[in-house]
């Protein structure tokens, strides 16, 4: 078998074989295919129609490629949790110490964030002292001790997906069903735990645009799980709107925790539960149950009480990040209030996201340096209705930038009629 072979097949729109699968993906990572050839086959492969046996091949042949975590020295079952990403998704940061406070193992590997979805382990790297790079011991004794750690993903964990995301970045490859699927699942059965729950993002500000295509996308996923001997749920959520209030690293996390603490964050509370329950079904809990446990958990303080222990165990000082929020210590802070009477009528999720970029707080290249500190409070979304003067947002900006910029890419990022 040679390269030859499989991108004859590919520009034929065929299926490869898990052989070929096995071929393509290993010697990839072995160095052995260039990169110009696996952006020939990653490209011929955008045009090919989606099929779920293909999907599965990709993804085991991933796995086959790095490290694999041993969960089986954590006690009981454990629960893992995929975001195909989005603006102010900090859902992980509550997820796991309720999922943790609920007596289930979080062990949740996480990448630093590229483009304009921000990554959970940036978003935990705002908190002084917090370590994300732990070995898999830490990992595993981190996880039995409190229930929950959530660490940077390694280089050795599937490598031929970390190759290939970044060639697929570079050519424009990303947004395929079959590529995306096998990239998340890959990742996922490498860390190994018993049940996976996604949060498939659809929209504006996400790569699947429709709900349809965020639909196909989850039974694919499903598929793959299902097939490698996990239990899978997937819930789907809409990306035309930012989710909660902040976006931005250290914003985000003092928003998980205002929210841990009891705070009344509507369409944040929607989602987190769902994906709590979706995990919560597994263990025979229906619905009205489930969501009974979460709330439990977030009442009675026991979920913030493990997302306090997660992050001294991880050596993280909470006080202190908090007290630099009581204090407003950030570089530059900007009001957006509204220039005259009318109502959003849309918001464009993925200009924000290019405006979180440009504010730092995300990254366009891996080397990107960030601000922890900046990022946007949405205080009006679509739907609201405006009076000249109202408050929509607050941007908190890097020390040098202008103002006046600010506001005016803020407010390009609002229909308001
Ligand atoms: N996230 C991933 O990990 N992989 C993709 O392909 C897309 C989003």
């Amino acid at each position: 078998m040679n390269f030859f072979d499989i991108i004859e097949k590919k520009k034929h729109k065929k299926n490869l074989t898990a052989e070929e699968s096995d071929f393509i993906f290993g010697e990839f990572a072995a160095g052995n295919i260039k990169d110009s050839q696996m952006s020939a086959f990653l490209m011929a492969q955008m045009f090919c129609p989606t099929d779920k046996e293909e999907a599965f091949n990709f993804t085991m042949s991933m796995v086959k490629t790095g490290e694999t975590i041993d969960l089986s020295a954590l006690s009981g079952i454990s629960a893992d949790k995929h975001s195909t990403g989005g603006i102010g998704d900090k859902t992980t940061l509550i997820l796991a110490p309720v999922i943790a406070a609920l007596g289930i193992k979080f062990p949740k590997l996480s990448g630093r964030g590229l483009g304009y979805t921000g990554g959970t382990i940036d978003k935990l790297e705002s908190i002084p002292g917090f370590k994300t790079d732990l070995t898999s011991d830490e990992v595993l004794r981190i996880t039995e001790e409190c229930g929950c750690c959530i660490a940077a993903q390694t280089d050795k964990l599937v490598p031929a997906d970390k190759l290939t995301y970044a060639l697929r970045s570079e050519i424009g490859a990303v947004d395929n069903q079959t590529l995306i699927a096998a990239s998340v699942m890959s990742k996922k059965i490498a860390v190994g735990a018993d049940i996976i729950v996604l949060d498939i993002k659809y929209g504006s500000g996400a790569f699947m645009k429709t709900r349809t295509e965020a639909v196909e996308l989850g039974a694919l996923m499903r598929h793959i799980g299902e097939k490698a001997g996990k239990k899978v749920s997937c819930i789907l959520s809409d990306m035309n709107v930012p989710l909660g209030i902040n976006a931005g690293n250290a914003l985000e996390v003092f928003e998980a925790v205002q929210f841990l603490k009891g705070g009344d964050i509507p369409d944040l509370y929607s989602t987190v539960s769902k994906l709590a329950v979706e995990i919560l079904m597994h263990f025979g809990c229906n619905a009205k149950q489930g969501l009974a446990k979460f709330d439990d958990v977030i009442k009675s303080g026991a979920a913030l009480q493990k997302f306090r222990q997660m992050v001294k165990l991880q050596g993280g000082d909470l006080s202190r990040f908090e007290e630099k929020y009581y204090t407003d210590d950030f570089s530059g802070c900007a009001a957006i209030l509204s220039p005259h009477k009318g109502k959003i009528i849309a918001m464009d999720t993925e200009k924000i996201g290019e405006m979180l970029i440009w504010l730092k707080a995300g990254r366009s290249t891996k080397t990107d340096s960030l601000n922890y500190d900046s990022g946007i409070c949405f205080h009006r979304k679509t739907g609201d209705d405006l009076l000249p003067g109202d408050e929509i947002g607050m941007v908190y900006y890097p020390k040098g930038y202008n103002e006046d910029e600010v506001i005016e890419r803020f407010l390009s990022c609002f229909n308001i009629n």
